[in-house]
Formats: C-alpha cells, structure tokens, sequence
C-alpha cells in the first residue's frame, strides 16, 4: 500500500470510529483483535445495505425466497461439506518471532512492496506463480518461492522459516452442560449451508419449481490467522448469500447471468465501473467448478468483495450421502430431446455470497471525501463528507430550527412527525447552522432543512444538499415526497 492509500484508509479508520460507524469490540478492555461493534451509524448503514440486498434478491426475483436459520447446525453438516477436511489455509511460521502467517497474504504484501518500488512486472510474475503453485497444492514449492525471494518476517527481519502446513478455521464449541459429555460443534463458516438442509423444506413448503434461489443473511465465523485490514477480515462477520438451485446443465448459463446481475447491483448504488473488476479462479474451492470474485478498488488496493461460485451438484449429494435422505427434485418439464420429463434430480447451485461488513467498508471507503471549498469572498474552507448513496444513507433527513425560540422548534418538530415514520431523520437545534450541516456532512445526511423565521409567514424552509451544498426554497409540504423519490 502506497503511504498516500494508507493515510487515506488510516483518515477512513478514524472517521468511521469519530463518527460512531464502527468501534472496535470491547474497546475498554484494549479491544479484541479482529473484532468489531458497529456504531449509531453504522448500523443504519449496515441494515440499509442488508435490506437493500434483501429486497432486490427476493422481493425483486420471485423466484427467490429466504431462510433464517441457526448458526449451530448438526455437526456432521460440516463433515458432508467438506470443511472438516478441506476448510483450511495454508501457514508459515517464521521460527524466530514465532508469527504465523498466510502464505499467499506473506507473498501478495511482498508483490505489494515490489509494485511500489516501480517492479510491477516482477510482482506480477511472483503472483502468477504464487497461483499456479497454490493450484497444485505444492508447499515445497511455495516456501522455496518464499526463500528464492529472500522475503522476510516483518517483525523479526530474517528468512528462517518453518515449513508450510494447513490450519483449519472453524471455531469449535461444544453443545451441553457437561463439558466432557458434550458434543463438539462448530459456528457455522458460512450461511450457505444452512440453506442446503433446507433445500426440501423450502421447496416443498414454498412450492418452488427449479430454477429458485434461496437467499439468507446471517453471522458467520472464521478463525482467521492472519486478520487484519479493519472490517475487511474479521473473526465474526456477517454473510448475504443466495444458492440458487437449476437443472444440470444449465449451470454455465445461470453462472453467467448472475457473474452479470450481482455486478449490476454494484452498480445500482451509482458506484463507479471502473472500481470493480471480475476475478476468475485458478485456485478453486473444494466445492467449486468454476469460480470468480467481484473485486473492489479498496484503500489497499483491488480485493474481493464478493464470490460468485458454480458448485454443480457437490452439496446437496454430499449431504444425501451422510443423512441417507435423498435430496432430489422432480422436474416434470418436458426435455424436448427425448419427449420426456426432465424426472429426479439432485439439482446444480450457482452462489452468490457477498461479504456485508466488506460491503460497508466499500461504500465507507468509496464515499469518504475531504473537500476544499472556495467560498465567494477569495478564502478557502474544507469539509470531511460522506457521499453515500441516499437509498442507504445512515439519516435521510435532518431538520434544524435556526434557533431555539420563536416557535420554530415547534414547526420543526411537526416536519419530524411528518416524516419520521417513512424514513430516517434527525432533530437538531444546538450550534451555528454551519457546524451543523459539516456535522451531518460527516455522516453522509443527504437533505437537509433549516426551519427560520419565513417559515413561519410562508410555510418554506431551505433544503441543502449535501453534494452540491446547493440550497433552494421549498415548501414544507413537499419535503416528504422530495426524500422519498431520492431513496426509492
Ligand atoms: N459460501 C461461500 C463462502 O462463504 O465464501
């Protein structure tokens, strides 16, 4: 990362704790690494961006419909996924500092280094092989890629490094009162298995017919060696996903439409194309056939912000193995090849599995903003503002008597009852009007309306954008319809 990226993510951090989007968890206690709260605005923000998603997956898609199931599930679950075995990444230790670290973050922060000292094409081949090596599993491989390239532990600044193993990243727990009596169980590492076991349920219950999806967000939890970059990887975090069940063979064509329409919703947020590109897989998870992430210009660079994933019919099989209960669909449609209905199946899923804190990093780091202002008397001024979008701005509407007396608290508090049940907003009448907005700046308010003393002859109050800072005069009546178009 550039020292001008990292002062900008560093000013993000700062702003997102000042500003009581995100704190980090039990902060008095000296915080837990990895871990974070999230904030008055933060949480508005988060839920927004979840209903979003919610609306456009489900309400938007009949064919979709969701699920909120349990983070503890049986544990053979995770035996039938494959993530007893499989979930795992491969570490190096380096024997003198004792710290433990992911091999491909060890080898990417190196490609990093290079890329800043003007070696982009040395960085690049460095990954390129990085890839094909993790593609093959081949750990010697790796390390000697690690020893060739004399890379170094940061904290100890030598090169004597263990050998490469794999470390698993569920968290484990046991269910009961007894602990040596006790099943272990895990918190789920991803939602989307909680989907898969109720394949039949939801299908039988909502009466759906292939193709369907199943949407589900919820806590997920991976014990992350190598957590870091803020609310990027965190130990707890919360998922998005949607399993969306079609006949085989026509997965490649479903994989396409939804690498496609999970783009498009980006998009939708006004967000700019060119911070997003597509990265296909090399290295492909064990339940994957073929793979790609969506990936975001972070302040530290481009990085996955979502996965989309074809993962044929490897679940729902996997888990009719280990519960002995089949896990078929009848097709009654016709195949046209043979004059037939398609009949039983175990129906293929493409994912779509969308990190919900990335998201609000993403839209925290696209929106953060600090502006000089050239006012009209020749002097200059500044402001630190988020330029969130409206439909998942934190408060749409903040409403400010320009004093405290008169009766215009009065008027405003009118306004306030007026909208407060159709969207978000905020009551203010303490400081100059100035420091107001900059403080409304700061957390993204797209409107906002000062109430004064023509208020009160005309019914008018003065509308201020946040963007452009432009005000204008409206009636009072028409606040409502005015906040409610921008966000629908
Ligand atoms: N369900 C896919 C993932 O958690 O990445």
């Amino acid at each position: 990362m550039s020292t001008q990226s990292d002062n900008r993510f560093q000013a993000i951090i700062s702003h997102a704790k000042e500003y009581g989007f995100v704190f980090q968890s039990s902060e008095i206690y000296d915080g837990l690494s990895a871990v974070y709260d999230y904030g008055p605005y933060g949480c508005e923000l988060k839920k927004n961006i979840r209903d979003y998603w919610w609306k456009s997956m489900t309400q938007m898609h009949e064919n979709i419909v969701g699920v909120d199931a349990a983070i503890f599930m049986h544990p053979t679950t995770w035996k039938a996924s494959g993530h007893v075995d499989n979930f795992s990444d491969p570490m190096i230790d380096n024997k003198d500092s004792k710290k433990r670290y992911r091999v491909d973050h060890l080898l990417e922060a190196y490609a990093d280094q290079l890329e800043e000292k003007g070696e982009a094409e040395k960085a690049k081949t460095i990954l390129a092989t990085m890839d094909a090596l993790l593609a093959k599993e081949d750990y010697a491989g790796l390390k000697q890629l690690i020893i060739d390239n004399n890379i170094k532990c940061s904290i100890s600044g030598t090169c004597n490094w263990t050998d490469i193993r794999q470390f698993n990243l569920m968290f484990d727990t046991k269910l009961g009162s007894v602990t040596d009596e006790a099943d272990t169980i895990y918190l789920r590492p991803e939602t989307a298995q909680g989907i898969f076991v109720n394949f039949l349920n939801v299908q039988k219950t909502a009466r759906m017919k292939i193709p369907f999806g199943i949407a589900q967000t919820g806590k997920a939890f991976r014990n992350e060696i190598v957590a870091r970059q803020f609310i990027f990887r965190m130990r707890e975090f919360e998922q998005m996903e949607m399993q969306f069940f079609v006949r085989p063979g026509t997965e490649g064509d479903w994989y396409k439409f939804w690498k496609e329409e999970r783009l498009k919703w980006h998009l939708s947020l006004g967000i700019p194309a060119e911070k997003y590109r597509y990265h296909d897989h090399v290295k492909l998870a064990h339940y994957a056939k073929e793979a790609c992430d969506i990936e975001f210009e972070f302040p530290m660079g481009f990085k996955e912000v979502e996965g989309i994933h074809s993962r044929s019919d490897f679940d729902l099989s996997q888990h009719q193995l280990y519960s002995k209960k089949k896990q078929q669909y009848f097709d009654a449609d016709v195949d046209p090849t043979t004059g037939k209905p398609y009949g039983n199946y175990v129906p293929y899923v493409i994912e779509t599995s969308i990190g919900l804190d990335r998201m609000c990093l993403l839209v925290m780091s696209n929106a953060y903003d600090e502006e000089t202002i050239n006012k009209e008397d020749g002097t200059t001024d500044s402001r630190v503002v988020m330029h969130i979008p409206e439909k998942i701005a934190p408060v749409k509407l903040a409403i400010l008597p320009l004093t405290k007396k008169d009766g215009l608290p009065e008027l405003a508090r009118e306004l306030m009852d007026a909208c407060k049940g159709s969207f978000r907003c905020f009551y203010e009448e303490k400081d100059a009007i100035g420091k107001r907005y900059r403080r409304q700046d700061a957390i993204g308010t797209p409107f906002c309306v000062t109430i004064d003393h023509q208020t009160k002859e005309d019914g008018t109050v003065t509308i201020r954008y946040r963007d452009s800072m432009q005000q204008e005069r409206v009636h009072m009546s028409k606040l409502k319809s005015i906040v409610l178009e921008a966000i629908s």
